[in-house]
Protein backbone atom coordinates (compact mmCIF):
# COMPACT_ATOMS: atom_id res chain seq x y z
CA UNK A 1 0.00 0.00 0.00
CA UNK A 2 1.36 3.78 -0.65
CA UNK A 3 2.01 5.80 2.35
CA UNK A 4 -0.03 8.64 3.65
CA UNK A 5 1.62 11.54 2.70
CA UNK A 6 1.57 13.15 5.93
CA UNK A 7 2.14 16.96 6.63
CA UNK A 8 2.87 18.98 10.01
CA UNK A 9 2.36 22.13 11.00
CA UNK A 10 3.97 23.74 13.94
CA UNK A 11 7.59 21.36 14.35
CA UNK A 12 8.03 23.54 18.23
CA UNK A 13 8.91 21.74 21.47
CA UNK A 14 6.17 19.25 20.74
CA UNK A 15 5.13 19.21 16.63
CA UNK A 16 8.72 18.38 16.46
CA UNK A 17 7.89 14.82 18.21
CA UNK A 18 5.12 14.37 15.29
CA UNK A 19 8.16 15.39 12.65
CA UNK A 20 10.11 12.28 13.88
CA UNK A 21 7.53 9.95 14.84
CA UNK A 22 5.52 10.55 11.51
CA UNK A 23 9.24 9.92 9.54
CA UNK A 24 10.05 6.70 10.91
CA UNK A 25 6.23 5.39 10.01
CA UNK A 26 6.38 2.49 7.81
CA UNK A 27 2.91 3.52 6.82
CA UNK A 28 3.26 6.96 6.22
CA UNK A 29 5.54 9.42 4.51
CA UNK A 30 6.99 12.87 5.69
CA UNK A 31 5.33 15.09 3.17
CA UNK A 32 6.23 18.34 4.06
CA UNK A 33 6.99 20.59 7.42
CA UNK A 34 4.96 23.82 8.15
CA UNK A 35 6.95 26.19 10.59
CA UNK A 36 7.17 29.67 11.09
CA UNK A 37 10.34 30.42 12.63
CA UNK A 38 13.11 30.16 10.20
CA UNK A 39 15.75 29.07 12.56
CA UNK A 40 12.98 26.06 12.93
CA UNK A 41 13.18 25.66 9.44
CA UNK A 42 17.05 25.34 8.45
CA UNK A 43 17.32 22.87 11.65
CA UNK A 44 14.30 20.79 9.94
CA UNK A 45 15.79 20.69 6.14
CA UNK A 46 19.08 19.76 8.09
CA UNK A 47 17.24 16.77 9.57
CA UNK A 48 14.92 15.93 6.98
CA UNK A 49 16.08 16.49 3.45
CA UNK A 50 14.30 15.48 0.64
CA UNK A 51 11.32 16.73 2.71
CA UNK A 52 9.40 19.89 1.50
CA UNK A 53 10.08 22.73 4.96
CA UNK A 54 7.93 26.02 3.95
CA UNK A 55 6.51 28.86 5.84
CA UNK A 56 3.35 28.70 3.76
CA UNK A 57 0.15 26.73 5.17
CA UNK A 58 -1.39 26.57 1.72
CA UNK A 59 1.70 25.31 0.25
CA UNK A 60 1.24 22.72 2.95
CA UNK A 61 -2.27 21.81 2.77
CA UNK A 62 -1.04 21.38 -1.11
CA UNK A 63 1.59 18.65 -0.54
CA UNK A 64 -0.22 16.58 2.25
CA UNK A 65 -2.97 13.85 2.23
CA UNK A 66 -3.91 14.18 5.64
CA UNK A 67 -2.30 17.14 8.19
CA UNK A 68 -0.99 17.29 11.97
CA UNK A 69 -1.80 20.68 13.17
CA UNK A 70 0.73 21.18 15.89
CA UNK A 71 1.03 24.81 16.46
CA UNK A 72 0.18 26.78 19.82
CA UNK A 73 -3.50 26.22 20.53
CA UNK A 74 -4.72 29.66 19.89
CA UNK A 75 -4.38 28.90 16.00
CA UNK A 76 -5.45 25.23 16.03
CA UNK A 77 -9.75 26.34 15.04
CA UNK A 78 -8.12 28.55 12.02
CA UNK A 79 -5.64 25.90 11.04
CA UNK A 80 -8.23 23.02 11.63
CA UNK A 81 -10.85 24.52 9.61
CA UNK A 82 -8.38 25.89 6.68
CA UNK A 83 -7.07 21.97 6.33
CA UNK A 84 -10.84 20.73 6.42
CA UNK A 85 -11.50 22.75 4.12
CA UNK A 86 -9.64 20.88 1.65
CA UNK A 87 -10.64 18.13 2.82
CA UNK A 88 -7.67 16.64 4.35
CA UNK A 89 -7.96 14.22 7.43
CA UNK A 90 -6.49 16.40 10.55
CA UNK A 91 -5.39 15.43 13.90
CA UNK A 92 -5.84 18.65 16.28
CA UNK A 93 -3.63 18.61 18.66
CA UNK A 94 -5.01 19.31 22.68
CA UNK A 95 -6.30 21.70 23.42
CA UNK A 96 -8.89 21.04 20.47
CA UNK A 97 -9.81 24.74 20.54
CA UNK A 98 -9.97 27.99 23.22
CA UNK A 99 -13.85 27.95 23.58
CA UNK A 100 -16.59 25.49 23.05
CA UNK A 101 -18.03 27.94 20.30
CA UNK A 102 -14.05 27.05 18.53
CA UNK A 103 -14.53 22.98 19.38
CA UNK A 104 -18.05 23.15 17.81
CA UNK A 105 -17.26 24.96 14.54
CA UNK A 106 -14.17 22.69 13.54
CA UNK A 107 -16.55 19.73 14.72
CA UNK A 108 -19.39 21.08 12.81
CA UNK A 109 -17.17 21.69 9.76
CA UNK A 110 -15.33 17.96 9.60
CA UNK A 111 -19.17 16.69 9.85
CA UNK A 112 -20.22 18.31 7.02
CA UNK A 113 -17.39 17.98 5.02
CA UNK A 114 -17.54 14.87 5.81
CA UNK A 115 -13.76 14.78 6.89
CA UNK A 116 -12.33 12.69 9.85
CA UNK A 117 -10.66 14.28 12.58
CA UNK A 118 -8.70 13.19 15.50
CA UNK A 119 -7.99 15.31 18.75
CA UNK A 120 -4.25 14.63 19.84
CA UNK A 121 -5.94 13.35 23.52
CA UNK A 122 -2.77 11.32 24.05
CA UNK A 123 -3.09 9.29 26.73
CA UNK A 124 -6.23 7.53 25.12
CA UNK A 125 -3.47 5.68 22.84
CA UNK A 126 -1.22 5.08 26.14
CA UNK A 127 -1.12 1.37 26.57
CA UNK A 128 -1.51 1.46 30.76
CA UNK A 129 -4.81 3.48 30.18
CA UNK A 130 -6.39 1.38 27.51
CA UNK A 131 -5.45 -1.30 30.46
CA UNK A 132 -7.15 0.64 32.92
CA UNK A 133 -10.05 1.29 30.94
CA UNK A 134 -10.60 -2.40 30.67
CA UNK A 135 -10.07 -2.87 34.20
CA UNK A 136 -12.88 -0.22 34.91
CA UNK A 137 -15.48 -1.69 31.98
CA UNK A 138 -15.39 -5.16 32.88
CA UNK A 139 -15.47 -4.35 36.66
CA UNK A 140 -12.07 -5.56 38.32
CA UNK A 141 -11.72 -2.79 40.03
CA UNK A 142 -15.29 -2.78 41.49
CA UNK A 143 -17.09 0.55 42.00
CA UNK A 144 -15.15 3.25 40.88
CA UNK A 145 -15.23 5.19 43.67
CA UNK A 146 -12.65 8.14 42.75
CA UNK A 147 -9.24 8.77 40.93
CA UNK A 148 -6.86 11.29 41.52
CA UNK A 149 -3.58 13.03 39.25
CA UNK A 150 -0.49 14.68 39.95
CA UNK A 151 0.61 15.93 36.28
CA UNK A 152 3.36 18.94 37.64
CA UNK A 153 6.52 19.65 37.16
CA UNK A 154 9.06 22.94 36.82
CA UNK A 155 8.13 24.56 32.96
CA UNK A 156 7.26 24.64 30.49
CA UNK A 157 5.61 28.05 31.38
CA UNK A 158 3.23 28.91 29.01
CA UNK A 159 2.44 33.00 27.93
CA UNK A 160 -0.96 32.25 26.87
CA UNK A 161 -2.43 29.03 28.02
CA UNK A 162 -2.49 28.64 32.14
CA UNK A 163 -1.80 25.23 33.23
CA UNK A 164 -5.64 24.63 32.86
CA UNK A 165 -5.65 24.27 29.83
CA UNK A 166 -2.17 23.02 28.99
CA UNK A 167 -2.22 19.87 31.21
CA UNK A 168 -6.39 20.02 31.87
CA UNK A 169 -6.81 17.84 28.26
CA UNK A 170 -4.61 15.00 29.48
CA UNK A 171 -5.98 14.62 32.90
CA UNK A 172 -9.87 15.34 31.58
CA UNK A 173 -9.73 13.24 28.78
CA UNK A 174 -8.70 10.37 30.80
CA UNK A 175 -11.44 10.77 33.04
CA UNK A 176 -14.14 10.72 30.60
CA UNK A 177 -12.21 8.19 28.80
CA UNK A 178 -11.70 5.60 31.80
CA UNK A 179 -15.12 6.47 33.24
CA UNK A 180 -17.11 6.65 29.79
CA UNK A 181 -19.14 9.17 31.61
CA UNK A 182 -19.45 13.71 31.25
CA UNK A 183 -19.53 15.17 34.55
CA UNK A 184 -22.41 17.12 36.00
CA UNK A 185 -20.04 19.71 38.04
CA UNK A 186 -16.90 21.36 37.71
CA UNK A 187 -14.62 23.33 40.31
CA UNK A 188 -11.67 24.72 39.95
CA UNK A 189 -8.97 26.56 42.34
CA UNK A 190 -5.78 28.23 40.70
CA UNK A 191 -3.46 30.68 41.95
CA UNK A 192 -1.21 32.69 39.31
CA UNK A 193 2.26 33.32 40.83
CA UNK A 194 4.28 34.17 37.61
CA UNK A 195 2.73 35.84 35.25
CA UNK A 196 -0.50 38.07 36.15
CA UNK A 197 -3.77 36.07 34.90
CA UNK A 198 -2.22 33.13 33.79
CA UNK A 199 -2.80 30.30 36.65
CA UNK A 200 0.57 28.29 37.13
CA UNK A 201 -0.88 26.33 39.86
CA UNK A 202 -4.76 24.99 39.41
CA UNK A 203 -6.32 22.04 41.75
CA UNK A 204 -9.79 20.54 39.42
CA UNK A 205 -12.44 18.14 40.57
CA UNK A 206 -15.05 16.88 38.31
CA UNK A 207 -17.99 15.67 39.84
CA UNK A 208 -20.05 12.75 37.66
CA UNK A 209 -23.71 11.26 38.16
CA UNK A 210 -22.19 7.88 38.77
CA UNK A 211 -20.98 9.90 41.93
CA UNK A 212 -17.17 9.34 41.20
CA UNK A 213 -15.06 12.12 41.89
CA UNK A 214 -11.81 13.08 39.44
CA UNK A 215 -9.61 15.25 41.23
CA UNK A 216 -6.58 16.79 39.33
CA UNK A 217 -3.58 18.90 40.25
CA UNK A 218 -1.10 20.76 37.51
CA UNK A 219 1.54 22.63 38.35
CA UNK A 220 4.55 23.88 35.90
CA UNK A 221 6.00 25.09 39.66
CA UNK A 222 6.61 22.35 41.55
CA UNK A 223 9.72 20.69 42.44
CA UNK A 224 8.73 17.09 41.82
CA UNK A 225 8.13 15.81 37.79
CA UNK A 226 4.76 13.71 38.20
CA UNK A 227 2.55 12.32 35.94
CA UNK A 228 0.74 9.88 37.84
CA UNK A 229 -2.79 8.60 38.26
CA UNK A 230 -4.27 6.89 41.35
CA UNK A 231 -7.90 4.73 40.58
CA UNK A 232 -9.64 3.96 43.52
CA UNK A 233 -12.59 1.03 43.55
CA UNK A 234 -14.40 -0.93 45.70
CA UNK A 235 -12.55 -4.16 44.76
CA UNK A 236 -9.32 -2.93 44.16
CA UNK A 237 -7.20 0.10 43.42
CA UNK A 238 -4.45 0.33 40.82
CA UNK A 239 -1.88 3.38 40.09
CA UNK A 240 -0.73 4.44 37.00
CA UNK A 241 3.17 6.05 36.95
CA UNK A 242 3.78 7.25 34.00
CA UNK A 243 7.45 8.83 35.09
CA UNK A 244 8.39 5.24 36.09
CA UNK A 245 10.69 3.54 33.49
CA UNK A 246 9.00 0.47 33.45
CA UNK A 247 6.16 -1.40 35.49
CA UNK A 248 3.90 1.74 35.14
CA UNK A 249 1.04 0.17 36.28
CA UNK A 250 0.25 -1.48 39.72
CA UNK A 251 -3.12 -3.08 40.57
CA UNK A 252 -3.29 -3.11 44.38
CA UNK A 253 -5.70 -5.71 45.67
CA UNK A 254 -6.80 -3.68 48.83
CA UNK A 255 -9.40 -2.66 50.14
CA UNK A 256 -12.26 -2.46 52.52
CA UNK A 257 -15.03 -4.96 53.00
CA UNK A 258 -17.63 -5.46 54.74
CA UNK A 259 -19.06 -8.78 55.80
CA UNK A 260 -22.36 -9.47 54.79
CA UNK A 261 -23.48 -10.62 58.52
CA UNK A 262 -21.34 -8.87 61.55
CA UNK A 263 -22.40 -8.37 64.89
CA UNK A 264 -21.45 -4.71 66.03
CA UNK A 265 -19.74 -1.57 63.54
CA UNK A 266 -16.06 -2.28 64.69
CA UNK A 267 -16.57 -5.77 63.05
CA UNK A 268 -18.27 -4.67 59.91
CA UNK A 269 -15.01 -3.14 58.28
CA UNK A 270 -12.05 -5.22 57.62
CA UNK A 271 -8.95 -4.09 56.07
CA UNK A 272 -8.11 -6.31 53.12
CA UNK A 273 -4.36 -6.26 52.56
CA UNK A 274 -4.57 -8.34 49.12
CA UNK A 275 -1.37 -8.97 46.50
CA UNK A 276 0.26 -6.22 44.24
CA UNK A 277 0.07 -7.59 40.60
CA UNK A 278 1.95 -5.87 37.51
CA UNK A 279 0.71 -6.19 34.36
CA UNK A 280 3.10 -6.66 31.33
CA UNK A 281 2.01 -4.22 29.01
CA UNK A 282 3.45 -3.08 24.98
CA UNK A 283 5.87 -0.01 26.25
CA UNK A 284 5.00 0.74 22.79
CA UNK A 285 5.33 5.00 21.79
CA UNK A 286 1.73 6.17 22.70
CA UNK A 287 2.18 8.83 19.79
CA UNK A 288 3.37 6.58 17.53
CA UNK A 289 0.32 4.48 18.62
CA UNK A 290 -1.74 7.72 18.07
CA UNK A 291 -0.08 8.72 14.55
CA UNK A 292 -0.65 4.61 13.31
CA UNK A 293 -4.53 5.08 14.36
CA UNK A 294 -4.41 8.45 12.61
CA UNK A 295 -3.40 7.13 9.51
CA UNK A 296 -6.06 4.28 9.35
CA UNK A 297 -8.51 7.06 10.43
CA UNK A 298 -7.37 9.25 6.76
CA UNK A 299 -7.30 6.02 5.08
CA UNK A 300 -11.09 5.49 6.06
CA UNK A 301 -10.10 2.23 8.12
CA UNK A 302 -10.94 2.92 11.44
CA UNK A 303 -13.41 5.29 12.65
CA UNK A 304 -11.21 8.07 15.44
CA UNK A 305 -11.04 7.13 19.00
CA UNK A 306 -10.41 10.76 20.26
CA UNK A 307 -13.32 12.27 17.94
CA UNK A 308 -14.66 15.49 17.89
CA UNK A 309 -16.96 15.10 19.88
CA UNK A 310 -14.73 14.10 22.00
CA UNK A 311 -12.82 17.21 21.44
CA UNK A 312 -15.61 19.09 22.22
CA UNK A 313 -16.81 17.60 25.54
CA UNK A 314 -13.07 18.08 27.15
CA UNK A 315 -13.11 21.57 25.84
CA UNK A 316 -16.72 22.59 27.91
CA UNK A 317 -15.23 21.02 30.92
CA UNK A 318 -12.12 23.28 30.69
CA UNK A 319 -14.71 26.04 29.75
CA UNK A 320 -16.51 25.68 32.88
CA UNK A 321 -13.40 24.95 35.20
CA UNK A 322 -11.99 28.08 33.83
CA UNK A 323 -15.43 29.87 34.58
CA UNK A 324 -14.99 28.16 38.47
CA UNK A 325 -11.38 29.43 38.44
CA UNK A 326 -12.78 32.86 38.03
CA UNK A 327 -15.33 32.79 40.60
CA UNK A 328 -12.58 31.46 42.99
CA UNK A 329 -13.49 27.89 42.67
CA UNK A 330 -17.71 28.03 42.80
CA UNK A 331 -18.64 24.73 41.71
CA UNK A 332 -20.41 25.21 37.72
CA UNK A 333 -22.48 22.66 36.52
CA UNK A 334 -22.28 21.39 33.08
CA UNK A 335 -24.44 22.66 30.56
CA UNK A 336 -25.81 20.11 27.96
CA UNK A 337 -25.92 17.17 30.57
N1 LIG B 1 -0.11 15.78 23.33
C1 LIG B 1 0.82 16.18 24.16
O1 LIG B 1 1.27 15.43 25.02
C2 LIG B 1 1.37 17.56 24.03
C3 LIG B 1 2.55 17.91 24.71
C4 LIG B 1 3.04 19.20 24.58
C5 LIG B 1 2.35 20.12 23.81
N2 LIG B 1 1.20 19.77 23.18
C6 LIG B 1 0.43 20.74 22.39
O2 LIG B 1 1.08 20.92 21.13
C7 LIG B 1 0.88 22.27 20.68
C8 LIG B 1 2.24 22.90 20.42
O3 LIG B 1 2.96 22.98 21.62
P1 LIG B 1 4.53 23.27 21.64
O4 LIG B 1 4.98 23.04 23.02
O5 LIG B 1 5.20 22.53 20.56
O6 LIG B 1 4.55 24.85 21.32
P2 LIG B 1 5.78 25.67 20.72
O7 LIG B 1 5.43 27.10 20.91
O8 LIG B 1 7.06 25.14 21.23
O9 LIG B 1 5.73 25.33 19.16
C9 LIG B 1 4.76 25.77 18.28
C10 LIG B 1 5.40 26.01 16.91
O10 LIG B 1 4.39 26.34 15.96
C11 LIG B 1 4.94 27.33 15.08
N3 LIG B 1 3.79 28.02 14.46
C12 LIG B 1 2.88 28.81 15.06
N4 LIG B 1 1.96 29.22 14.17
C13 LIG B 1 2.31 28.66 12.98
C14 LIG B 1 1.73 28.71 11.68
N5 LIG B 1 0.61 29.40 11.42
N6 LIG B 1 2.34 28.03 10.70
C15 LIG B 1 3.47 27.33 10.93
N7 LIG B 1 4.06 27.25 12.15
C16 LIG B 1 3.48 27.91 13.16
C17 LIG B 1 5.78 28.19 15.98
O11 LIG B 1 6.76 28.90 15.23
C18 LIG B 1 6.40 27.16 16.92
O12 LIG B 1 7.64 26.70 16.46
C19 LIG B 1 0.09 22.98 21.78
O13 LIG B 1 -1.28 22.93 21.46
C20 LIG B 1 0.38 22.12 23.00
O14 LIG B 1 -0.64 22.19 24.00
C21 LIG B 1 0.72 18.51 23.26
Amino acid sequence: MNRLRLGVIGAGAWGRNHVRTVANLPEAKLAVICESDPAIRKQMQHAYPGVLVTDSVDQALAAAEAIVVATPARSHTDLALRSISRGLPTLVEKPFALSVADAERIAEAATVAGVPVLVGHLLEYHPVVNRLRELVGNGDLGQIYYLYSQRVNLGQVRPDENALWSFGPHDISVALYLLGETPIRVAAQGRSYLQPGIEDVVFLTLTFGSGTVAHAQMSWLDPHKARRLTVVGSRQMAVFDDMAPREKLRIYDKGIDRPPEYRSYGESLAIREGDIFIPKLSNAEPLALELQHFVRVARGEEAPRSDVADGVRVVRVLEAASRSLSANGIPVPLEGH
